[in-house]
């Protein structure tokens, strides 16, 4: 291991070598970023002599590649955008991203060594974490993956993983169809990572997501098991921070925060420095809900995130699989695993903390090959597991959601699952309403009937015939003028103005967006571009927070909705619901609304909030 001096030895050869590059290239910009990068390294010296010191704790950044990567230039470094503008290559990058939900022209285009911009908070760079750690065997799992994408993830991670925490890399192959995937890859890792112990397990059957993570788990032999997605860059010094709490505490698990690339440009976009907690409505589908942390605590610290988003997070092997016996083995293909894990941290273990010094980028794949053409609802099958097997006396609040869905599947034998909670001795599910998220119930009522101001089509009342009409593009939900169906309410006009203040298209999680006139996930906030009010009196449709000042506006010539300056008059900005509650809307001030509804008289004390279970052996404060 490198000792505290010749690192820093190395860092100034470095930077001399350079500074004589880079003086012509970025001229006064880079001479202050080295310079204040410098300044930090000479920080770090000082800070090394006093407390931390005999607690042997090491400044892990790994300067020699920092130095490197700021130098390099070309399409899509430090994680830029790369837009095509040749039409045959605009063409072909349209036909390939509807076949594998990657611009694969972009992305084949960009060097599999990119730099990506730093996300961090400032002061992640001058933390140091323990000199002993234990080390990683890093499972991917892929069906299908691009190739060019997968090649970047294991780059990414050989470049910025120091090599002595990196045990090994396994890549289990869900049995894609695409040869490259095979001979090719097998070739291009043993010709390209000499130095790394990466290996390849490839099945012989489709096992989905969960199954096949389980696959490379078996063969793992590195303390820790890091599980990330196919499609992921880590970022600089990601992993220290990460398994600090798993160094000092075994019985958790830790997870980096997640920046987001798009699979269109590779542009990487930064999440928030003090992200958010993971949670769930009660369809069961992943939200974000921000963060809270007790009064003073610092927040670049680890801090408990209650559900894991699942596609990239660390655990101690022997725990996950011996304890915890990994995920149930029956859920198929994918969704519902990253829920029952964090189920498990958290009511039969020590939690899951979300760390804000770690950080990776991933995607969100709007098409996702691997999913589609499954002839069976196998998430439903999935979500069913868990709830039997985890949500106690709350089962009916998800299935009273849906229960034409529910009452027709058949879970399987859920034997194995439920005696592993017995044997764990774990916790109810109450428990975790209460104490590890207990602002869920807030966002998303247990009660499903809590009244709506409004509901049904909308139509205009200038011409009946017409109606708001959701219209579903390629990555943008719109609102458009249409001909109102008769009879039954369509799924595509069916509205409501809910408690919240919001116009939510069905039972979605969708609310109408004055900036774009568009569908965009709920904000819940009174405030905002989500924040609607509908006038009773005046049959208007405006703004909830800018004293009627805009509205909701027909333009028939178009078919579209906008937003113009309110006038009475205007009979284009007048509509009508098909269920309308008067009492409700005419106690509008009064009523329901969502901090009003909810928050009031329910204070959260955020301080008592479960505190991490671990010594922090170098300090962060
Ligand atoms: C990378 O991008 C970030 C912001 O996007 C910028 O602050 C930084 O200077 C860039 N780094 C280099 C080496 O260009
Ligand atoms: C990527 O970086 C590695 C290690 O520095 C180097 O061996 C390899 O040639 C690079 N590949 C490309 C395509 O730049
Ligand atoms: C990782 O840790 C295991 C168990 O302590 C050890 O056997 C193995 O040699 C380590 N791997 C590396 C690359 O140091
Ligand atoms: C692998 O390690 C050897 C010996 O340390 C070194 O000479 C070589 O450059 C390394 N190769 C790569 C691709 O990092
Ligand atoms: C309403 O629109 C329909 C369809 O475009 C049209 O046939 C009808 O004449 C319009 N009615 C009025 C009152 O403008
Ligand atoms: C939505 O996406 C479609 C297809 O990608 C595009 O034609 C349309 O202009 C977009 N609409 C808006 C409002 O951005
Ligand atoms: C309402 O007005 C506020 C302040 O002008 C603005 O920020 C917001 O986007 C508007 N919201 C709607 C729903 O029109
Ligand atoms: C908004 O319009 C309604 C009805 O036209 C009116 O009662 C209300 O006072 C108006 N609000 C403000 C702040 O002007
Ligand atoms: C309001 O609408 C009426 C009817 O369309 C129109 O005559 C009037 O000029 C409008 N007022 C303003 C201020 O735009
Ligand atoms: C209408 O709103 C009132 C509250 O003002 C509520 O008590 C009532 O249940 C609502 N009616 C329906 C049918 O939702």
């Amino acid at each position: 291991m490198k000792t505290f001096k010749t690192l820093k030895l190395k860092i100034r050869q470095f930077s001399i070598k350079y500074f004589i590059i880079l003086i012509p290239i970025f001229g006064i910009i880079a001479l202050i970023a080295l310079s204040a990068l410098l300044n930090l390294t000479s920080d770090k010296s000082i800070k090394i002599s006093t407390k931390n010191a005999q607690k042997s704790c090491r400044d892990w950044n790994n300067y020699e590649q920092i130095y490197k990567e700021m130098i390099r230039k070309g399409p899509g470094e430090n994680g830029t955008a790369v837009i095509l503008t040749d039409d045959n290559e605009l063409a072909l990058n349209k036909k390939l991203f509807s076949a594998t939900g990657f611009g694969v022209v972009v992305s084949d285009r960009i060097s599999v060594n990119r730099s990506i911009k730093d996300t961090r908070h400032p002061n992640c760079q001058k933390y140091l974490y323990p000199e002993e750690l234990p080390n990683v065997s890093i499972i991917i799992i892929f069906y299908n993956e691009v190739f060019s994408v997968l090649q970047r993830t294991l780059h990414s991670i050989v470049n910025r993983t120091p090599p002595e925490l990196l045990h090994e890399i396994i890549l289990v192959n869900d049995m894609s169809s695409n040869s490259e995937l095979y001979d090719p890859l097998e070739d291009y890792v043993l010709d390209n990572f000499p130095n790394t112990t990466i290996r390849i397990k490839n099945l012989l059957e489709r096992k989905g997501l969960i199954v096949t993570r389980l696959e490379g788990a078996e063969i793992a032999t590195g303390e820790v098991l890091v599980f990330f997605d196919s499609h992921t860059e880590v970022n600089v010094n990601w992993l220290p921070p990460l398994l600090t709490p798993i160094k000092a505490n075994r019985r958790l698990a830790t997870n980096p925060t997640i920046d987001y690339f798009s699979p269109e440009t590779f542009k990487v976009d930064g999440a928030p420095h003090y992200s958010d907690r993971g949670a769930f409505d009660w369809e069961l589908i992943w939200h974000q809900l921000s963060r809270k942390v007790p009064d003073g605590y610092n927040k670049l610290k680890p801090y408990p995130n209650p559900i894991m988003l699942g596609c990239a997070f660390a655990i101690d092997r022997k725990f996950f699989m011996e304890e915890l016996d990994g995920y149930d083995r029956d859920f198929r293909i994918w969704n519902a695993e990253n829920y029952e894990l964090s189920f498990k941290l958290w009511l039969c273990a020590d939690g899951l903390y979300e760390v804000p010094c770690s950080r990776i980028t991933h995607t969100f794949r709007t098409l996702n090959p691997s999913r589609s053409n499954v002839p069976y609802d196998y998430l439903g099958r999935n979500f069913k597991r868990l709830v039997e097997v985890w949500f106690d006396d709350h089962k009916d609040v998800v299935y009273d959601r849906n229960r034409e869905r529910y009452d027709k599947i058949d879970p399987g034998d859920l034997n194995r699952p439920k005696s592993v909670r017995a044997r764990l001795n774990c916790k109810n599910f109450k428990y975790f309403l209460d104490y590890v998220i207990p602002e869920l119930i807030m966002k998303y009522p247990i009660d499903k009937k809590v009244p709506v101001f409004a509901s049904g089509q909308i139509k205009s009342m200038l011409n009946v015939s017409y109606c708001m009409d959701f219209v579903k593009g390629q990555n943008n939900e719109t609102a458009r003028l249409k001909n109102c169906k008769e009879g039954d309410i369509p799924e595509s006009q069916y509205f409501r103005m809910t408690f919240h203040k919001n116009i939510v298209f069905g039972h979605t999680e969708l609310c109408l967006d004055a900036y774009n006139i568009n569908f965009l996930e709920c904000h819940y906030t009174e405030f905002g571009n989500q924040f609607w009010r509908f006038n009773l009196k005046s049959n208007m449709i405006n703004n909830g927070s800018d004293d009627n000042k805009s509205c909701l506006t027909a333009d028939f010539e178009e078919h579209k909705l906008y937003m113009k300056t309110c006038n009475v008059s205007d009979i284009n900005q007048k509509w009508k619901f098909s269920y309308q509650n008067s009492t409700a809307l005419n106690d509008w001030e009064n009523i329901y609304g969502y901090e009003k509804y909810f928050y009031a008289g329910q204070e959260i004390n955020w301080n008592s909030m479960l505190p991490l279970e671990y010594d922090e052996e170098c300090s962060m404060d």
